[in-house]
């Protein structure tokens, strides 16, 4: 077990805790860490850890590792007071990249909350100028920058391309001040996801430029439909597209 685990989670519990015992009061948040501690007890069964694997199709086409299926049981203990690890699916992705009317090598891709790394390795069959992906999670970070490397050796068109994961809390991320499309799929919880998009809007007030969001299965939308900067350019089940007015 790497020596900094115990203190990662005991920091991620004391986080979590403290947010939810204040946004929701005591009793709610101590039956809620039950009911996230028993589903993920459930979900260390032989059979549910088989039917993680059932993402790994992306896997061996590309020859990567970016499968729930192999996340070891402290990033998914540590997951339960981020947000759990998944993977977004291949052909949702190609269709919220098509919903972009932008011109893509003007634009630095950012995935907050990048996981393993499917998005940035998928990002990379657009000309983006950049592609950066940020996740908090150590041991899922090394995973994409392995998964980055084995792709980018065996795919010539995303050889010479910018491709990064960098591993940080995103509510510290500084946003480069290019034109930037920011994808989000379940990557913080309420309080963090609406700090990050405060820190988006301060960064885009400082130096205006094309900001287009790209959030897939919405399921904090308040957090960015109030937002008064953005206006949102098309809304179906699997993803909300909004771009700054
Ligand atoms: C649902 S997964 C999405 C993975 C990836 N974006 C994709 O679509 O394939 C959410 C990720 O956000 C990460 N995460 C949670 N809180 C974070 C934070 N404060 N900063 C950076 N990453 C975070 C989690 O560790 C997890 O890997």
């Amino acid at each position: 077990m790497p020596a900094d685990f115990p203190r990662q989670l005991r920091s991620a519990l004391g986080s979590w805790w403290r947010e939810h015992a204040r946004t929701k009061g005591v009793p709610a948040a101590a039956s809620l860490l039950l009911a996230e501690l028993w589903g993920f007890l459930r979900d260390s069964t032989p059979e549910r850890r088989r039917s993680r694997y059932g993402d790994m199709e992306y896997d061996w086409e590309h020859r990567v590792n970016t499968t729930t299926g192999t996340v070891a049981w402290r990033e998914r203990l540590l997951g339960i007071f981020h947000s759990p690890y998944q993977a977004t699916d291949p052909s949702a992705f190609r269709e919220m990249m098509a919903a972009l009317s932008i011109d893509f090598r003007e634009f630095t891709f950012i995935d907050i909350g990048s996981g393993k790394g499917r998005t940035l390795l998928m990002a990379s069959d657009y000309p983006f100028q950049k592609i950066v992906g940020v996740e908090l999670i150590a041991g899922l970070h090394r995973a994409a920058a392995e998964n980055i490397a084995a792709y980018q050796a065996r795919t010539p068109s995303a050889r010479g391309m910018a491709i990064e994961s960098v591993c940080m809390d995103a509510r510290e991320l500084v946003f480069p001040e290019t034109p930037l499309v920011v994808y989000l799929f379940n990557p913080l919880p309420e309080v963090r996801l609406r700090q990050v998009i405060r820190h988006l809007q301060e960064s885009w007030r400082k130096t205006p430029r094309p900001v287009w969001i790209v959030y897939h299965n919405p399921a904090l939308e308040s957090a960015l439909a109030e937002s008064q900067w953005l206006q949102r350019v098309s809304r179906t089940e699997q993803c909300s597209l909004y771009k700054v007015k």
